[in-house]
């Protein structure tokens, strides 16, 4: 087994996260840093993150949809001491992480499991799932700005892919809109409204691809259900 599948499988990590661990020089195995992405766990091997000794055990796998609320980190520990989502699943008996992130002052669907390969496969740039966002933003968003989002926007040296755009409600001073987008670069959302002019002011996310947040109330979780599940495995 290729050593980041056998780190995500321990539950230690994502399979991104464990590329990062071996190229940091925080693996070993049989007590030699190993840092080469493509190495592979052979059986009897001894394997070490951060000088603990781990195993690739088949857990039960766990699939968690919270609602996250603002000033909680989407991270498994932050140095700042900051909370993070994982002190809001804490009775869950499973070592879960993210998938995906959100920012501190954002609000809404965040997924949390311990199944490595499911969130490596939903994070990676290829897959094209939509993730969907209510903002509210400054000002007036004006047809060119709709066309602008729409079609991609520079964010300071990446352009946006197509994206969908519907303004719920244009007020006086600022605007209530839904953004749909499948990439996820850091502060994207934010990023995209600051480059037509728009400032954001309040943003959620409410689903990614099919699924939903629907009604559940903020700082709360629910398990997905076995549909979900596998919605999610198809993407
Ligand atoms: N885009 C942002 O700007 N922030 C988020 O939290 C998610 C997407």
């Amino acid at each position: 087994m290729r050593l980041n599948k056998y780190i995500a499988q321990a539950g230690i990590a994502s399979r991104r996260k464990a590329d990062e661990l071996i190229q940091n020089g925080n693996v070993k195995i049989n007590r030699m840093t190993v840092k080469e992405m493509g190495t592979e766990v052979q059986e009897g091997d001894v394997v070490e993150v951060n000088g603990r000794e781990i195993e690739a055990v088949a857990k039960k796998p766990v699939y968690i949809m919270l609602n996250k609320p603002l000033g909680y980190i989407t991270s498994v520990s932050d140095e700042k001491g900051r909370p993070t989502v994982l002190d809001l699943v804490a009775d869950v008996d499973a070592r879960l992480f993210p998938i995906g992130r959100l920012d501190y002052n954002t609000s809404g669907l965040l997924l949390l499991t311990n199944d490595g390969d499911m969130a490596y496969r939903l994070t990676h740039p290829k897959h094209q799932i939509y993730k969907t966002y209510r903002a509210r933003v400054s000002g007036v968003l004006s047809r060119e700005r709709i066309n602008r989002l729409q079609n991609g926007v520079d964010i300071g040296g990446f352009v946006t892919s197509k994206a969908k755009v519907k303004v719920i409600k244009q007020g006086e001073r600022s605007a209530i809109v839904e953004l749909q987008i499948t990439e996820g670069k850091n502060r994207q959302v934010r990023k995209m409204f600051a480059a037509v002019g728009n400032k954001v002011q309040e943003l959620e996310r409410t689903a990614v691809g099919e699924l939903y947040l629907g009604r559940l109330m903020v700082g709360h979780y629910r398990k997905l259900t076995p549909k979900e599940i596998e919605y999610l495995k198809d993407c």
